[in-house]
């Protein structure tokens, strides 16, 4: 998630020192800089966050890749096993096909993905925890693939759940569907947070404001900013057909507020302590819509209920 704290608030690259002291200056940057500029005629395009050709297949490998781990690691995320062995699965299995975990080291990430259980809303650190019937956990990967990020996650119900955590499972992952749906090719990004905002707050959830979804490519996070509700400083701001981004809503059962663990520095709960899910995938603009770069075989399809 591409994270926007407030200028005294701690640094989400886990420095320890304040936004405005550390990566404020950078980001805000980069915010202010309109995120699509005008379409141009022709091949050359003046804006590198909309890809040629060759590399819309270059995100396709990447993607898929990331598909194939999840695919991979879903089935071992159960009752008894532990997130950091889990982690150790999703290293190895990364480096043995030959691709880079872009988690670790990441602004000093210490693992290869996030788990992140019940009310952690997202950037979980895998530790010693062992999952127990009832939780659920968002796993959340990403993979360099030749130079190329594939970022995804999914909430897992880990054995018999709740209706309570079923339901706000349920809403995430439909949350994150109608984002997609909502987004056409020229389109402005807030339809997304539009869309995502009509689905889940008339059931009576909230939609996590602090943490986004990003442009993405050769960077793990750029330009432009995909926040999942309508924040209307992105009203002018479009998806193009060649753009590569990611959607990625996290659903609270109370508050929309977080709060960041300031002794690992990474780790976000919901500031009540309720359940919160979550969803992502990668996304290419194309001219007739989004294409999903983060498609799995075996996880839920469109539609799924859980
Ligand atoms: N995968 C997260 C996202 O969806 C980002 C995790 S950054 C990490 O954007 F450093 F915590 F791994
Ligand atoms: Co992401
Ligand atoms: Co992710």
């Amino acid at each position: 998630m591409n994270q926007r704290p407030g200028r005294n608030d701690p640094c989400h690259c886990g420095s320890g020192k304040k936004y405005k002291r550390c990566h404020m200056e950078l980001e805000r940057g980069q915010a202010t800089q309109p995120a699509v500029s005008k379409p141009l005629i022709g091949a050359v395009h003046s804006n590198s966050l909309v890809l040629p050709r060759p590399d819309w297949d270059r995100m396709r490998v990447a993607g898929r890749f990331n598909a194939e781990l999840m695919d991979f690691i879903r089935p071992q995320v159960l009752p008894g096993a532990r997130l950091d062995e889990l982690d150790r699965l999703v290293h190895d299995y990364t480096v043995d096909h030959g691709h880079t975990p872009a988690c670790l080291g990441y602004h000093g990430f210490p693992k290869n993905m996030c788990s992140s259980v019940n009310e952690v809303v997202c950037h979980g650190i895998p530790d010693s925890t062992l999952l127990k019937d009832g939780d659920i956990v968002n796993i959340d990967l990403t993979t360099i693939v030749e130079g190329w990020h594939g970022d995804q996650s999914e909430t897992i119900l880990v054995g018999d759940v709740s209706d309570t955590a079923r339901r706000v499972t349920q809403c995430a992952f439909d949350s994150l569907w109608r984002g997609i749906e909502a987004i056409k090719p020229f389109g402005p990004i807030v339809e997304i947070g539009k869309a995502i905002v009509e689905h889940a707050e008339p059931l009576g959830y909230s939609v996590v404001r602090d943490y986004q979804g990003h442009g993405i490519g050769r960077r793990f996070h750029q330009e432009p900013g995909i926040p999942h509700y309508p924040d209307r400083r992105y009203a002018s701001e479009l998806i193009e057909p060649g753009m590569c981004f990611t959607i990625e809503p996290m659903i609270n059962i109370g508050t929309w507020r977080v709060i960041l663990d300031r002794t690992d520095g990474w780790t976000v709960r919901t500031a009540d302590n309720q359940l919160s899910a979550q969803f992502e995938h990668t996304l290419l603009m194309t001219e007739t819509g989004p294409e999903i770069m983060t498609k799995t075989k075996h996880g839920p399809q469109k539609g799924h209920r859980f």
